[in-house]
């Protein structure tokens, strides 16, 4: 098991499914190729919630290669997509891993029939090794913010190599804002980016920077790059997933600030705690999201 159990994964999807930027699929779709089934190499699968964001709005054929290093969260994979196929009106195939149908609310879309394959991988060790040919679209969720510089410029070069299209979602830039504000606020958030920079596998993170320093990469390879905000707006009512976010932060804020603060923020974290149990506690988190398209030749 590695540190994104699926617990936590199903906590943030919900947030995760409101907050995606809904126009970069749309943008993304006349630029692949007609007629043909549409290979996506999802990086850092975990249980799937990038294909259940992103298949149906880009309907049609696509065979999708997910990888991760976790063996549990591959494991399930497919019964979180057999259950996401039920809710969404969608027909599961558990005989070779396949979803059809058309979302009621997507009439437009091409019928989609998606198949799907998981591949235990580590990213970081094995990234010369990306089974990348012949795929049409590389693409991502919550990952980007764990990597180093260095990987990701080994990344965008190899994409650049064959010219395939990036959609990465969901990094994490930064930002945080509370309601109801505390004085502690800003400080806590501080120590959080910087403990963001700590090596998750990959070389020192780039944290909240990944965004930008993708853009900047993907448009120094030829791409043409759109950004997009993609927060998380987190409701009252949902108190597991705030209490758990504010457990982590202020986790990490210790762990990065002198011995002296760390009653201090303690304080905010019980502060905080009980705001959430109130039901009177809201929480913006950034994110971006990017697509990065090849410039025809
Ligand atoms: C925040 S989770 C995001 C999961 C999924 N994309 C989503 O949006 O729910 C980050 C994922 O990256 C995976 N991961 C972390 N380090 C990895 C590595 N070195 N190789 C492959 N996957 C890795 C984790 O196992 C986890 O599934």
């Amino acid at each position: 098991m590695g540190d994104f159990d699926a617990d936590w994964l199903g906590l943030r999807a919900p947030a995760d499914r409101r907050a995606r930027a809904p126009d970069l699929p749309l943008l993304l779709r006349p630029q692949l190729p007609n007629g043909q089934v549409l290979r996506i190499l999802d990086l850092g699968c975990g249980t799937g919630s990038n294909l259940h964001s992103l298949a149906p709005v880009l309907g049609g054929a696509q065979a999708w290669l997910c990888l991760d290093a976790d063996a549990d969260l591959l494991e399930r994979l497919p019964d979180e997509t057999q259950a996401w196929a039920q809710q969404s009106g969608l027909d599961w195939d558990a005989s070779d891993q396949r979803v059809t149908g058309a979302e009621p609310h997507l009439t437009c879309t091409p019928h989609l029939n998606c198949t799907l394959a998981t591949r235990r991988f580590d990213l970081a060790r094995n990234l010369a090794e990306l089974p990348i040919d012949g795929i049409g679209l590389v693409t991502a969720s919550a990952l980007l913010d764990l990597v180093s510089e260095t990987w990701l410029a080994g990344l965008v070069s190899q994409c650049a190599k064959v010219r395939v299209p990036l959609l990465m979602a969901l990094t994490y830039d930064g930002r945080v804002a509370f309601e109801p504000a505390l004085s502690l606020d800003r400080e806590v958030i501080e120590a959080v980016n910087r403990h963001q920079g700590r090596d998750k596998g990959f070389g020192p993170a780039l944290g909240p920077s990944a965004n930008g320093r993708l853009a900047i990469l993907a448009a120094a390879q030829g791409y043409w790059v759109e950004v997009r905000r993609s927060d998380w707006r987190i409701r009252r009512s949902e108190r597991e997933l705030q209490a758990a976010l504010i457990r982590g932060w202020s986790r990490a804020a210790r762990e990065e600030a002198p011995a002296s603060d760390e009653g201090a923020i303690a304080h905010w974290e019980a502060v905080r705690l009980a705001a959430v149990e109130r039901g009177c506690s809201r929480i913006i988190v950034g994110h971006r999201d990017l697509l990065a398209v090849p410039r025809r030749a």
